[in-house]
């Protein structure tokens, strides 16, 4: 994770973000840190890599790689405002070289915002349309040596995979369909059907923005009837309040880069 300390909206790539409506970055930073002890209390470590100035979505942590049983795929950020992030997350892998092995990217992807890991089926899905590249779908499969399966993403208030579908445990996993091609919807259907489906309502709460352990779900307040859904599906839904956050067109996932050891 890393601190929404520089945390501003001063640039628009997403339509969450809205330059005429100022961020209270003492709240957004009062949340992060209730997200950051929110893990800590279920017993999980969180490293926190620092805020950089200049670079205002730099909370978004998820974007920065994505890791699968230790291997990296580096980041390649879409838009030049972001690309200095992709950085600051290889330099925390390489630090670590006896425990990661960071591989640099040659095509465009924005790390876990695109793309998931469902262990239990050792499949990686993935998301294309508006940042990460088809052709990082196939670079990510290369190097991680896992199925990727590619899904295409069509309503731009979803613009990364993680707004729109999320791993609940080593099997199942929760989408809002409207997000994707109707192709898309059916490949999700084949390979899940026990999926938690969730409807536009949670999807705008942002309420699939969510980090779950395979039993405690970390997600968003504003999610109240989709928490609902999760617990009746047999799992613990705790609540963070990320309203902050959300003025960058972000939530708890995004705020979280997943090490998975
Ligand atoms: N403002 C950031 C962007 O548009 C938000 C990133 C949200 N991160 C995520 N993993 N969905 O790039």
């Amino acid at each position: 994770m890393s601190p929404p300390e520089h945390f501003t909206v001063a640039y628009q790539i997403n339509p969450w973000m809205r330059l005429d409506q100022p961020v209270d970055r003492e709240l957004a930073i009062k949340q992060w840190d209730g997200l950051r002890t929110a893990l800590l209390d279920l017993g999980h470590q969180v490293h926190v890599l620092p805020a950089v100035a200049g670079l205002p979505d730099m909370v978004f942590a998820a974007n920065g790689a994505f890791s699968v049983d230790r291997v990296v795929y580096g980041a390649r950020f879409k838009y030049p405002q972001r690309s200095a992030e992709a950085d600051a997350h290889r330099a925390f892998y390489e630090e670590r070289s006896a425990d990661w092995k960071f591989v640099a990217p040659t095509q465009v992807n924005e790390g876990e915002g695109d793309f998931a890991y469902v262990p239990g089926r050792k499949l990686i899905l993935a998301g294309h349309g508006f940042r990460t590249e088809t052709a990082a779908h196939a670079e990510a499969q290369d190097v991680l040596g896992r199925p990727v399966i590619s899904l295409r993403l069509v309503d731009e208030r979803f613009y990364h995979l993680d707004t729109a579908l999320a791993v609940l445990d080593d099997e199942r996993i929760t989408y809002y369909p409207g997000a994707f091609s109707a192709g898309s919807v059916r490949v999700l259907e084949q390979l899940f059907p026990d999926a938690v489906l969730a409807d536009e309502e949670d999807a705008l709460a942002f309420g699939l923005n969510l980090v779950s352990d395979g039993r405690n779900v970390l997600l968003n307040t504003e999610a109240g009837a989709y928490a609902g859904k999760l617990a009746a599906a047999g799992f613990r839904p705790v609540q963070v309040d990320l309203g902050e956050l959300k003025r960058g067109g972000g939530s708890v996932k995004c705020c979280v880069a997943e090490l998975r050891p």
